[in-house]
């Protein structure tokens, strides 16, 4: 897929243009999966794009420092103001905004705390529909994957962590490769968890059945906001 990328990102708090935006091989984030991030839509409405749950999805972000102990050093008003800013300032009628906060360049002890500076860099990408446009109204095939969620006390599942991210990219490589277009992983104990990049809803008889917390799952804003207005609907979940 080719990228198509916004002319401006926003790196340590100034926009810089997108060849621009370049890091250190030496950065600890990239030898241990050292960063968090999230992936937020912006869709295209009469009145330009809309940003949809930003609040909730910066609550996750500086969550998901705190489980880790990277300290964000900027205010969270701070990052919300520079993704609105960013999305006009890229022009984009929609996009997907990837803000990405990382541990830097300075040492490569496992204990980065003291000496690898905490970085945040946003991006705005142009990206369709997650599984292809066709999934939208056929929906998908896709397996049970061999691989499984990790297990609570070895990652914490609710923290959207780059590391995390390994195995979401084998259970995504397995299911590829047999043919499908999506794996849905198991927790530990066996119980669905979720795909290797989104929550899981079924619905049987007028009730909308998702995987708890507890099993494993990143805790979904798409998710919180479906529960939401299946309450209003007068859904059941569970
Ligand atoms: C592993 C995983 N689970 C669930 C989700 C869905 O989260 P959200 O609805 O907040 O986009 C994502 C999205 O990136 C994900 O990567």
């Amino acid at each position: 897929m080719a990228l198509k990328n916004g002319k401006w990102v926003w790196f340590n708090g100034e926009f810089v243009p997108w060849e621009e935006a370049v890091v250190h091989v030496g950065v600890h984030a990239l030898h241990y999966g050292s960063s968090v991030f999230e992936g937020i839509r912006a869709y295209g409405t009469a009145n330009g794009p809309a940003v949809f749950c930003l609040e909730q999805h910066l609550d996750r972000l500086y969550g998901s420092c705190r489980i880790y102990r990277m300290e964000i050093p900027y205010p969270k008003e701070e990052l919300r103001r520079a993704i609105l800013e960013l999305v006009a300032k890229n022009g984009h009628r929609s996009c997907y905004i990837r803000p990405l906060v990382f541990r830097g360049l300075g040492g490569l002890g496992l204990d980065p705390r003291r000496d690898c500076p905490v970085e945040v860099a946003i991006l705005t990408i142009e990206w369709g529909a997650y599984l292809g446009k066709e999934a939208l109204e056929q929906g998908v095939d896709v397996c049970v994957s061999t691989w499984f969620r990790m297990a609570p006390n070895t990652y914490p599942a609710l923290a959207k962590a780059g590391g995390h991210y390994t195995n979401s990219q084998l259970i995504a490589m397995e299911a590829k490769d047999r043919g499908f277009a999506e794996g849905i992983a198991l927790d530990v104990f066996g119980y669905v968890s979720e795909g290797s990049g989104e929550n899981i809803f079924i619905v049987q008889e007028g009730t909308l059945y998702t995987p708890p917390l507890s099993s494993s799952i990143l805790g979904g804003v798409t998710r919180r906001c479906v529960i939401a207005l299946a309450g209003d609907l007068g859904i059941p979940v569970r």
